[in-house]
This record gives structure tokens, C-alpha cells and sequence, in this order.
């Protein structure tokens, strides 16, 4: 598996593993069983999926040293003043010791919190603690737009490392990306395979034919073209592996393109400075 570096130098495999919907049960251990034997390294999770304590079951069983594993925990909204003991709940749910990267799961939304930048500033300046104390080796957010990231550096002593988006072909944001990229803030794609509605796209369907690869490997290079770290989630030991062999294909700058000018498909339509859901 191909290494990135983060901001900070912290190294994180090129590829990661989508850990949303799968569930807080004994067949999700297994689950993860096949997605170290598939290869993966490195694990996003999140509190609000649910499935902490089951995931933590395969992390701490497994013979993998926890040096060669990459573990992403999220802060929910719900924890917002209460990070430190929301950080330790998670690293004692993983059986993990540490996490790799602890990200803002979503930022305040303008259309709930009227002071949403003070609350951004005030838990980021917990992370930024988490991470000077050594319980996280690397800090970053969540589904932050440019006005919402530009709020934040005002008052970051330690820049986001991460910005995890929504990204896959049909919802490239990027303006996300080009802002990210100009501060050295790695972005990572949630949904690269636009929870899967996207696959059967015609055009992509076609183009995948043409480098007999599948439309979901297709869209994985093409993130990785793109600059952007995809974490697809597959249940499927088969789809894990196929996955992660997309480093020899070779999308030609023409069709590379051609899938960046895709028009908006199989994206979830959340954003972040409209959403009152969860805001
Ligand atoms: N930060 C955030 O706010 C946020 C939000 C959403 C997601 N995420 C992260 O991003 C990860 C990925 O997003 P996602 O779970 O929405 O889905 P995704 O990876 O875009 O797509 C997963 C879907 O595609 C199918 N699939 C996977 N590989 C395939 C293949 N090779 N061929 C055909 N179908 C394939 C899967 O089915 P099978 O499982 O049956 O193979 C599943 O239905 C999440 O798990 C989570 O870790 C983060």
C-alpha cells in the first residue's frame, strides 16, 4: 500500500477503509478480519456509526502491529463540549491506544448555531490539546466548506491536517479541493463510490470497459489522480480486494477529464452550512 504524508509528517496509506453501516455485530469483527487480509491498513470510523465497540474487537484481536495500522476517529456533534472524554470513549471503544487522526465530524451549521465560527474555534482548540497531549497523531475536520476552514485558521495554532468531503465522480467540490491543496491540507473522499448509485452511470460504465477494470476501481484512481485519499467500504472480501488494486491503472489525462466533467450524480445533497439535521 502506497504511504501519504500528512502536514505534521505522520505517514496514512493511500487507500482507507469506510466503516459507515456496518453494524455493531459479531459478523462486522469478520468483516474486518477480511479487510486486514484484503490488504487495508488504514480504518475511518466515527462514534455516531455505532460500531465502535466491534471494530475495537478486530483492531485489538488482531496479529497486525497497531504501528502498521491507521485508525480515524470522528468527534459527533453531540460531543462538542466534551471532547477529551469523547476522544478517550472512542480509543477505548477501538482497543487502539492512540488514534492516527481524530477529525471533526461535522462543523456547526450557520442555519442552528448563529455564533457557528466560536463553536468551530472552541472545539478545535480542544483537538488541537488532544493532539499536543499524544492521544491523537494528527488532528483535521470534516465537511468544512472554504468560508467555514477560513474562519477557522483565523485563530488554528495547529492548521487542519484533513478535510474529509463528500467527493466522488459527479460531485468533485473543487473549490474544497484547490483551497485544501493551496494549505496543505490533505483531503480524503467519504462515499468515492457515491454509496455505490453511482456504478452504473453509463458513460463511467463504459470508460471502465475501456481499462477492463470495474466503475468502482475506475472511480478509485480517480480520486487518487485527483490528489484526493478515497475510503470506499465494501462487506465483500472480493469487492475489498479489487478495490485496492487500482495502482497500475493509468487514466489518460483525456478521460480524466472527461470523468471530471461528469455532471452532479449519486451525491447524498448534505451540506454543511444549510443542514439543520444535525448541524
Ligand atoms: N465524514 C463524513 O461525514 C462521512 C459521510 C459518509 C461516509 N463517510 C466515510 O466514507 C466511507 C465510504 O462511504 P460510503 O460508505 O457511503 O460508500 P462508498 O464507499 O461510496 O460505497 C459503498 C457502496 O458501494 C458498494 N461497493 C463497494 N465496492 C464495490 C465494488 N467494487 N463494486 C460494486 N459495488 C461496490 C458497497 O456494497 P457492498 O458493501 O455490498 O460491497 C456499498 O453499497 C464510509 O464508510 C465512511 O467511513 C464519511
Amino acid at each position: 500500500m502506497q504511504l501519504l504524508q500528512l502536514a505534521n509528517n505522520h505517514q496514512i496509506p493511500a487507500i482507507g477503509y469506510g466503516t459507515w453501516r456496518l453494524k455493531n455485530k459479531p459478523t462486522t469483527v469478520d468483516i474486518i478480519n477480511d479487510a486486514i487480509s484484503a490488504g487495508y491498513r488504514h480504518f475511518d470510523t466515527a462514534f455516531a456509526y455505532g460500531n465502535e465497540e466491534t471494530l475495537g474487537q478486530a483492531f485489538g484481536a488482531t496479529k497486525v502491529p497497531r504501528s502498521e495500522l491507521f485508525i480515524t476517529g470522528k468527534l459527533w456533534n453531540d460531543d462538542r463540549s466534551n471532547v477529551r472524554a469523547a476522544c478517550t470513549r472512542s480509543i477505548k471503544n477501538l482497543q487502539c491506544e492512540y488514534l492516527d487522526l481524530y477529525l471533526v465530524h461535522w462543523p456547526a451549521s450557520p442555519a442552528v448555531h448563529k455564533d457557528w465560527a466560536e463553536v468551530n474555534r472552541k472545539v478545535w482548540a480542544e483537538l488541537e490539546k488532544l493532539y499536543q497531549a499524544g492521544l491523537v497523531k494528527a488532528i483535521g475536520v470534516c465537511n468544512f466548506k472554504v468560508n467555514q476552514l477560513e474562519e477557522l485558521l483565523k485563530t488554528a495554532k495547529i492548521p487542519p491536517m484533513v478535510n474529509q468531503i463528500e467527493y466522488h465522480i459527479g460531485q468533485r467540490q473543487p473549490d474544497i479541493v484547490e483551497f485544501c491543496n493551496q494549505h496543505n491540507i490533505l483531503v480524503e473522499a467519504w462515499s468515492p463510490l457515491g454509496s455505490g448509485k453511482m456504478l452504473k452511470v453509463p458513460e463511467l460504465v463504459q470508460l471502465a470497459e475501456k481499462y477492463q477494470v470495474s466503475p468502482a476501481q475506475l472511480s478509485i484512481k480517480w480520486c487518487l489522480d485527483n490528489g484526493v485519499l478515497p475510503l470506499p467500504k465494501s462487506k465483500d472480501p472480493e469487492r475489498m480486494r479489487q478495490n485496492l488494486d487500482v495502482f497500475d491503472l493509468k487514466i489518460s489525462p483525456a478521460d480524466l477529464k472527461i470523468l471530471n466533467d461528469m455532471p452532479y450524480v449519486g451525491g447524498s445533497g448534505l451540506d454543511s452550512e444549510t443542514i439543520t439535521l444535525f448541524g
